[in-house]
């Protein structure tokens, strides 16, 4: 089933999400709603609450709980895209004006806390401190995945264990827990929570690396924002790391990041990104996406044959795939 089949079909209640997700950002402050529903209203795929979602199908299936989980996670999501563009200096997200950019930096770091804080309130309805526990805990690993990226900027010598390491703190963990809090909301028992959790973390690492090769293979549409943006500002993604083991490649593209260095704020990245993407880099990037793919299905054996199942292999093959 393609991905847009499957909204369809879980419509009612992703309308119940949508508008908690709008609930939640629009009582306290004329400014901070404007700001935080923008990028709400800006779309984005949901992915995080429809996994919630279809991770409480395999226990007590209750919609007022889930909630409470699927909201604040995707809450946690946009907060860190918010900061996120800040620290990017990205002038669109989904299409749109960043929220940094319509306002200035400021408003975007504010409305970020804002919406953290918002996250908060509606998680901790839930009586359960686990819960609590592993959201926290997410939210500090993912800081510490985007402040290792600010130290290997521009490390060219950086290995794939250091990326990996990075990604799964920084994307990989939320969606992991996305799966594991959908399960543990629904009271499943540890076994299936935490194969679940094993299949949300590998398509969350999936999903980070398809999101580096978008950034140097995808188009301004596909993305909805200007691709080349990591090797400008001197982010060292899997596909460059693998090309610069290339040795066609390797002595240009040092040249080419060394003089993006040197331009920092008005870089030329063309070249660099032409180098790569002749290189082996991208299909050898694309190859490791795909194994953690394989291991994200492999997690789901042993779990009921539900609906729900199916489902979650369909979102294994479309991360592998994504294109936007
Ligand atoms: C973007 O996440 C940030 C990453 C973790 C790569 P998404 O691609 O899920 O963003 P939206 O919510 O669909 O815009
Ligand atoms: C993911 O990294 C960001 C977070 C986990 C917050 P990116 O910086 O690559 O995300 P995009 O590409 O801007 O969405
Ligand atoms: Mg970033
Ligand atoms: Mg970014
Ligand atoms: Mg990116």
């Amino acid at each position: 089933m393609k991905l847009l089949e499957l909204y369809a079909k879980m419509k009612g209640d992703l309308n119940q999400i949508e508008k908690e997700l709008e609930r939640s950002v629009t009582d306290d402050h004329a400014l901070l709603s404007d700001t935080s529903t923008h990028l709400l209203k800006a779309g984005g795929k949901r992915l995080r609450p429809v996994i919630v979602l279809l991770a409480g199908k395999f226990g007590d299936y209750n919609l007022d709980v889930l909630k409470r989980v699927a909201v604040p996670l995707e809450l946690i999501h946009m907060a860190s895209l918010v900061h996120d563009d800040v620290i990017d200096d990205a002038e669109t997200r989904r299409g749109q004006l960043t929220v940094k950019s319509k306002w200035d930096n400021r408003i975007a770091m504010y409305t970020g806390d804002y919406i953290h804080g918002k996250a908060l309130t509606i998680a901790t309805q839930l009586p359960n401190p686990q819960i609590h526990q592993i959201l926290s805990k997410s939210l500090v690993e993912m800081c510490i995945g985007e402040m290792e990226q600010i130290r290997d900027f521009f490390n060219t010598e950086q290995t794939v264990r250091n990326y990996l390491l990075r990604i799964r703190r920084k994307t990989a963990l939320l969606i992991a827990i996305s799966c594991q809090l959908g399960a543990i909301a629904a009271g499943t028992d540890r076994l299936t929570a935490n194969k679940l959790y094993r299949f949300g973390y590998n398509i969350g690492m999936a999903f980070q690396i398809r999101d580096d090769l978008l950034d140097l293979y995808g188009t301004e549409k596909q993305i909805g924002k200007p691709p080349g943006s990591d090797i400008r500002q001197g982010n060292i993604t899997l596909p460059v790391i693998l090309a610069l083991r290339d040795p066609g490649a390797r002595e240009p593209l040092l040249q080419e990041i060394r003089m993006i260095r040197e331009h920092e704020g008005f870089p030329d990245t063309k070249r660099a990104i032409s180098l790569i993407r002749d290189s082996a880099g991208g299909e050898l990037a694309d190859e490791l996406a795909n194994r953690y793919i394989q291991k994200a299905l492999k997690a789901l054996e042993g779990l009921p044959d539900l609906t729900a199942k199916k489902n979650l292999t369909d979102i294994a093959h479309f991360v592998g795939k994504r294109n936007y």
